[in-house]
């Protein structure tokens, strides 16, 4: 939930019948849930047990009894339930009526498992999406033809995932074109993120990764990867109905407990500066934001473009962000969101847009709409 999304003065079946209509319309098994609660308060009331208000969404209760399906929980009600979750068994059963319903399973685990009453009390949804990796990487093009190594400091890391994003290998394609003509990038890597080529522009993909030469991120509560709970956290706030993105995460996961990347507790506002001039000398500073300035006031996103600003007087500097433009009013107001080059009005894609601070002078880069998760991206730069 954003800063600008308040849910927590409406009725809690309200908000799941909207979530039903709404965002997991196409997803049989969160509909089917969603619409279950819609219609049951005793159930649709559980998000009353989340003490902050902002929290009180339907996907703090999915979440709740997804991490209860993945554990080894052996509870009749969490081993049925199983059956239909992609997430937890190669091929899940249809979401049908009767026997076929997995609705009164959901039910009795929402209202009688402790587990799930715990997990509403005492956390709050967080993913980290990797996918997003893939327009980053297009964005860091510009900064890699300088020939300089990079210091990444990510805002919002999250468990920081998005920091080792020159461990994962890339594929952009175009719609119903063959396999000749993708654009792969370290495509041995152990999980390849696919990116769909949408308009008439090419992106400029780089021939490979940057060089990294330190990163770091900053969360004001960051996901801590080395504690089993914490990590099927992350993945029980995914969906089910979309096990590619489950597994992507998983996967991340995995590859994140050989070189878990440093994210400390602290906020974007005040502690980039900080966490700039720890990046080496010899290296650009690249710091990197995506859907976490939307958390933000409009008065904090002026504040952390003059956090930057400052920097960007005395030493060269890039920004990458991908955020919702009506989400960011006050990046718009300091200057750093430019229009689409095209003159199009801006509809609910994710900007991604590059600003470059160097020799003291700051220009900001419109480069491409895109998918809020990084599966598509139209290039406009
Ligand atoms: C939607 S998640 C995005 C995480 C990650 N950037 C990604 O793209 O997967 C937003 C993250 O921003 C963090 N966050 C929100 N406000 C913040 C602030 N003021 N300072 C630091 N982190 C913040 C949240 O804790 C959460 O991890």
């Amino acid at each position: 939930m954003t800063s600008s999304d308040p849910g927590w003065d409406r009725a809690p079946t309200e908000l799941f019948d909207e979530w039903a209509r709404g965002a997991v319309r196409k997803l049989p098994l969160y509909r089917r849930l969603c619409e279950g609660a819609a219609l049951d308060r005793e159930v649709a009331e559980r998000l009353l047990l989340a003490p902050d208000p902002s929290q009180r969404i339907p996907n703090l209760l999915l979440a709740a009894v997804h991490d209860v399906v993945l554990s080894a929980d052996d509870g009749a009600d969490s081993v049925a339930l199983r059956a239909w979750y992609a997430s937890a068994v190669d091929e899940p059963r249809p979401v049908g009526d009767g026997a076929d319903d997995p609705w009164p399973h959901f039910r009795s685990l929402a209202l009688q498992h402790e587990g799930v009453a715990e997990l509403l009390r005492t956390r709050a949804t967080q993913t980290n999406e990797v996918g997003r990796c893939a327009t980053i990487l297009l964005a860091l093009a510009g900064p890699m033809a300088e020939g300089r190594s990079m210091g990444l400091v990510e805002v919002g890391a999250s468990a920081g995932l998005n920091l080792l994003l020159d461990g994962y290998g890339y594929r952009y394609h175009r719609a119903g074109a063959g396999n000749g003509s993708d654009a792969v990038v370290a495509g041995g890597a152990p999980l390849v993120l696919d990116c769909l080529l949408r308009g008439p522009n090419e992106p400029p993909v780089p021939p490979a990764v940057p060089v990294i030469s330190s990163r770091v991120g900053v969360d004001r509560t960051p996901v801590d990867l080395a504690d089993p709970d914490r990590a099927r956290w992350l993945v029980a706030c995914q969906w089910p109905d979309q096990p590619k993105r489950v597994i992507r995460a998983r996967t991340a996961v995995a590859m994140a407990h050989g070189r878990r990347p440093r994210v400390v507790v602290g906020d974007a506002v005040d502690d980039v500066a900080r966490l700039v001039a720890e990046v080496p000398e010899s290296a650009l500073p690249v710091v990197f934001s995506t859907w976490v300035m939307s958390y933000l006031s409009a008065e904090r996103q002026r504040s952390f473009v003059s956090e930057l600003d400052h920097v960007g007087r005395e030493r060269d500097l890039s920004l990458v962000f991908a955020e919702q433009p009506g989400l960011v009013p006050g990046l718009a107001e300091a200057g750093v969101v430019p229009g689409r080059p095209d003159g199009a009005a801006d509809g609910s894609a994710t900007a991604l847009v590059r600003v470059d601070w160097r020799d003291g002078q700051r220009r900001a880069h419109r480069l491409a709409d895109q998918h809020p998760h990084g599966s598509w991206v139209e290039w406009l730069g």
